[in-house]
């Protein structure tokens, strides 16, 4: 069996914490010799926001081979003309034609080529294009035999259902947007890897990352509040996928949760 390349996909990067949490546990990792590649979405990066071109470069320069985005894509416009230029930032591909940034990118690794697909749900979510025939579109487009997909959705009917509509056709479908890890990883009959939620890498004393207190407030009161971003407890959650390159051949899925 040819030896695999073990990439680390995290899940929903938020705020400081989990910018902290991504860098020192992605370093051990790497240190201990269980992960080769690293990609991580986001979306939150910036203070559960998403991420300023600033904080985007530091996660680059962290290790991030690529990074994925999702809802919160645009709510720094000052990313926008660094989403036309870094091909390393990758926002759904569904979202309509005339957005700005990439669906889609190429990782060149030392064992060839990953390309790299984000989509978007549109079950409880805001309007999107097909994510099922766009994936057909790109998947047709790809320049890898490794393909990862990462679905940014709410309903896990939608993304199990995205998950087996893939199956055999991409290396891996792996779950974002909820912040809640799923135990659900698996090599699907085809062969494709798949989680429907990867979780987050920040905070776990909170609320998907906010402070507990104000998120409970507002259930009880109605009222707004101000919905400070936690930083207790930081975790990296994702999962370790181990792909031959050269074929797209994913041998396993490993779900992760590390504290620093
Ligand atoms: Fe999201
Ligand atoms: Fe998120």
């Amino acid at each position: 069996m040819l030896a695999g390349m073990k990439i680390l996909f995290a899940g929903d990067i938020v705020g400081s914490a989990g910018r902290q949490v991504f860098q020192r546990v992605t370093e051990r990792l790497r240190d201990e010799g269980r992960i080769d590649l690293v990609i991580a979405n986001a979306e939150n990066g910036a203070g559960g926001r998403g991420p300023s071109p600033e904080i985007a470069e530091a996660l680059l320069g962290a290790g991030a081979a690529a990074l994925t985005l999702g809802d919160h894509t645009f709510d720094d416009k000052k990313l926008i003309p660094l989403l036309e230029t870094e091909s390393r930032l990758v926002r759904p591909a569904n979202l309509p034609p005339d957005a700005a940034g990439r669906g889609m990118t190429t990782i060149e690794t030392g064992e060839g080529a990953v390309c790299l697909i984000s989509l978007i749900g549109r079950t409880f979510m805001n309007p999107a294009d097909c994510p099922f025939r766009t994936a057909d579109k790109l998947i047709g487009m790809a320049q890898a035999k490794t393909i990862l997909v990462d679905f940014h959705a709410e309903a896990t009917s939608e993304k199990i259902a995205l998950g087996h509509y893939l199956d055999g056709r991409v290396t891996a479908v792996l779950g974002t947007h909820t912040h809640v890890q799923t135990s659900d990883e698996a090599i699907l009959p085809n062969g494709t890897a798949y989680i429907t939620d990867l979780g987050m890498t920040g905070p776990k004393d909170s609320v998907l990352g906010r402070e507990v207190e104000p998120v409970v407030q507002r259930f009880i009161t109605g009222m707004p509040q101000k919905f400070d971003v936690s930083k207790k407890d930081p975790a990296l959650e994702g999962v370790i996928v181990d792909v031959v390159i050269k074929s797209g051949k994913a041998h396993s899925i490993e779900r992760i949760r590390e504290r620093a």
